[in-house]
């Protein structure tokens, strides 16, 4: 069953119903402003930090839950509604919410009052815009009451849940005609407010909530939207919230437009007042200049579309297989971007309070970014690089104002060095800049402690070499891609972090997992060593790449079972072999150990996927391990926490799905990389939404596996790792473009279902026209710019900046 639909043309989902299973959200702002919306007007914005600049406030574990955000009603004669159908839940005669790339539409009409609420982050500026337009479209004169309103969170979002004893006591405002400004504690310390504007004078307002929704009414029937009535109040201590209230009338078919807008202005220390008590409104009144017009507002979203037409150009695919197009073309393009603004922080499942920016997530979600925008990509690397320490180590999560590591989680995650190679290296194969590397860089954000980018990489492998165990795998240390493989942190003790506690290190417990993340970004190091004349370098890292490899080939395939191992617990014991009584196979070093082609004249990683799908698969994909856990293992960890066929016990984990798809790429396996990549692709699964329940425009971290009772439904949209690697598994693995130190690879891996796929690809200011016939002959031959080529690698010629290039296959 379908909610919806995709409108490819508009680059838009049409939500046809408010009552999708879950809230379906889309994201505002692509800089420093951002906003969650759901398909009910839900969400809450903020400036670059969910945490600690949050702007409205957003109520966790709430009932209904998707009740916050920007509350518009409607009274008409007695009629209360809302046009996004929340927090009034009164049924409407028309609804459609039309999400879009980093912005929403809504449009519904109640008793022959129609509204249409455009909402959009302007691209340089620190504000949200809800264009309203209200039009009768009844032949009689219409008069109603309209309100608008949004609750203030007091900036920090964790204080403002718990520091009740504080905060209770602090609300300030202003107003200053149709602005509300939201000033608390810019009196002492915060150099920022917010404000919330009007284009149309108001009749009332209000700033205090109480008041506003009275003592015992809810969001849904505030007592002033009841009784026509604003009570023009002004909030002293408690709740702040900004609130319009207009006395309209519409003739006959006459439309009015209503701009608002909820801006954050920060000041410096020197200018923060304009008189005693009164701010300084300057930078708010600007932004209100310059967006209090329609005609200025509708270019400011013409504006919007132009940056993401330019952003899509740089790749673009047209097959017969539409559903594989809209991935391609547009939601699967725009997770990568909303991921890498994101990282894990804010989304309707990830609070925005917790994690920050992750080490080895946001490495990975350079991966399906990077060919979107290269600047960003690099800021972003040296960003994350400065949080490793000097031993190779590095913090596992940083706060993205203040880009220092975050002490609480700290390190040992030893994984996440490598991420560092893998993000590095597909920014230079992106771009060629290989100058990043010499970009002084520091550890741990102490100044004179910088070394070279290009010494962090080398740094970061010689993390792993330093810490490898008995049978010359690497040390998993406190988990490693797996969170919830926590092999030396024994918990006992309820409440406690499942990664925090490292109680039991025995220095044993090793990871194949990280085995092939090392073999396969050893190998790509080494190619960029020799690419840099670093001849040394290179052969060190490689001699490791041999010996790791052989380890795993001896120790990390499970021979009786015919497939690789997960990891040896902290007792040397096998973990994710057939001598298992349960979680005898897991899914991760099938597909990295595969991708890093270990042992694959030994045929180690054919049968290592054959193994996959005869244990793994479901119908959504396949699955993290089986059989799940069934108890908890002490000496396993979070892993055997979750009910069987959930998260990481067993579920269908997108996040590494992809990275099968691209083991079979690399085994030549085109049938099984797209049979695997259908089985979880959103637009491939949108008609059985009422099942997956998340949003069919973007992947969800996983999807309830065979054990579990909930099978088949989907957990945690939007910020996963699953948008990055599924591009990756798309671009690189299936339609086989891939960036090379030298050039730009084209080597597909299409399953006979593709007839003809055209690809527009920008690459390093060149533009490829790539034109693949498939005929499914097994050969592959190539002809660039009307010249047959014997390698798949298209070398640049300085020269040549268009490449026409036809692959017969
Ligand atoms: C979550 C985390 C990611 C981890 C994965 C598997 O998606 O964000 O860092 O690798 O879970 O545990
Ligand atoms: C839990 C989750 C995992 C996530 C981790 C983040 O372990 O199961 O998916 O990566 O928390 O800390």
């Amino acid at each position: 069953m379908k909610f919806g639909h995709f409108d490819d043309k508009s680059r838009e989902y049409v939500i046809e119903t408010p009552h999708t299973p879950l809230p379906w959200i889309n994201y505002l702002g692509v800089n420093d402003f951002h906003s969650l919306i759901s398909n009910t007007c839900g969400g809450y914005s903020f400036y670059k930090d969910a945490k600690l600049r949050r702007i409205t406030r957003y109520r966790y574990n709430n009932v209904p839950r998707d009740i916050s955000g920007r509350f518009f009603y409607i009274n008409d004669k007695g009629t209360i509604w809302s046009p996004a159908y929340l927090p009034c839940k009164t049924a409407l005669d028309s609804y459609t919410c039309r999400h879009g790339l980093s912005y929403s539409i809504f449009e519904s009409s109640k008793n022959g009052l129609a509204l249409k609420i455009t909402c959009f982050v302007p691209l340089n500026d620190n504000c949200e815009i809800n264009k309203v337009e209200l039009t009768n479209t009844t032949g009689r004169e219409k008069k109603f009451s309209f309100y608008s309103a949004v609750e203030f969170c007091l900036y920090n979002a964790i204080d403002d849940a718990n520091n009740y004893q504080r905060n209770l006591n602090l609300a300030e405002v202003e107003i200053d005609n149709n602005t509300i400004y939201h000033k608390t504690e810019y009196r002492e310390r915060r150099n920022h407010y917010a404000f919330y504007y009007s284009s149309r004078k108001h009749d009332g307002f209000d700033t205090s909530r109480d008041e506003f929704l009275g003592l015992e009414n809810g969001w849904d029937q505030p007592v002033c939207v009841l009784k026509k009535t604003s009570k023009d109040s002004i909030v002293h201590d408690y709740y702040p919230i900004g609130c319009h209230r207009f006395e309209l009338t519409l003739k006959p078919h006459e439309s009015k437009t209503i701009i608002f807008i909820l801006g954050y202005v920060e000041n410096p220390e020197d200018k923060k007042w304009e008189s005693k008590d009164v701010i300084n409104k300057v930078k708010a009144k600007a932004i209100i200049e310059k967006y209090k017009s329609v005609k200025n507002v509708d270019k400011a979203l013409n504006d919007l579309k132009k940056y993401w037409d330019g952003l899509l150009d740089a790749f673009n695919v047209k097959s017969n297989i539409v559903k594989f197009d809209r991935m391609a073309n547009i939601w699967n393009q725009y997770q990568c971007m909303n991921t890498y603004l994101m990282s894990r922080s804010a989304s309707y499942y990830e609070t925005g309070t917790g994690r920050g920016m992750g080490f080895r997530d946001s490495c990975q979600d350079l991966l399906g970014f990077v060919h979107l925008i290269p600047d960003k990509a690099k800021e972003r690397i040296i960003d994350i690089a400065s949080i490793q320490f000097t031993d190779g180590s590095t913090y596992h999560q940083y706060q993205p104002l203040t880009k220092c590591g975050n002490a609480d989680v700290g390190s040992g995650f030893n994984d996440d060095p490598l991420w560092l190679v893998a993000a590095t290296v597909a920014y230079i194969k992106e771009t060629g800049d290989t100058k990043i590397l010499d970009i002084p860089t520091p550890f741990d954000n102490k100044k004179g402690s910088e070394k070279s980018l290009y010494d962090h990489l080398l740094i970061s492998l010689n993390h792993t070499i330093d810490n490898l165990g008995p049978h010359g795998l690497p040390l998993i240390g406190r988990a490693d891609w797996n969170d919830c493989l926590n092999l030396n942190c024994f918990s006992k003790t309820d409440g406690e972090s499942f990664q925090t506690v490292e109680n039991n290190d025995t220095h044993i417990a090793e990871s194949v997992f990280i085995a092939g993340m090392f073999v396969k970004y050893g190998k790509e190091f080494v190619e960029l060593a020799n690419h840099l004349g670093k001849k040394d370098d290179a052969k060190h890292i490689q001699e490791y790449v041999d010996s790791i490899e052989k380890a795993t080939i001896k120790y990390g395939f499970d021979y009786d079972g015919g497939w690789f191992k997960r990891a040896y617990d902290a007792y040397g014991h096998e973990v994710g072999s057939s001598k298992c009584e349960e979680g005898k196979i897991f899914i991760e070093p099938q597909g990295f150990c595969t991708m890093a082609g270990i042992g694959k004249d030994l045929g180690l990683g054919k049968k290592a996927l054959e193994a996959s799908k005869k244990y793994l698969y479901d119908d959504w994909g396949a699955e993290l391990l089986n059989p799940p856990y069934s108890s908890y293992h002490l000496e396993l960890g979070e892993i055997s926490s979750y009910p069987e066929g959930v998260k990481e016990n067993g579920a269908v984990f997108n996040h590494n799905n992809p990275w099968l798809t691209l083991a079979f790429c690399e085994e030549g396996e085109a049938e099984d990389a797209f049979d695997l990549y259908k089985r979880n692709a959103p637009s491939f699964i949108e008609d059985k939404s009422e099942i997956h329940k998340t949003e069919p425009y973007v992947y969800s971290q996983m999807i309830a596996g065979r054990y579990s009772p909930c099978y088949g439904q989907a957990k945690n949209s939007w910020l996963t790792g699953s948008a990055t690697w599924s591009f990756v598994a798309l671009s690189e693995g299936i339609l086989g473009i891939k960036p090379q130190f030298d050039g730009l690879e084209i080597k597909p891996c299409l399953s006979k279902e593709f007839k003809e796929v055209k690809i527009k690809r920008k690459f390093r200011n060149c533009s490829f026209d790539i034109d693949i016939i498939n005929k499914g002959t097994g050969n592959e031959t190539l002809t660039v710019n009307g010249k047959k080529q014997t390698s798949s690698l298209i070398k640049l010629d300085k020269d040549v900046k268009n490449y026409s290039v036809i692959v017969n296959l």
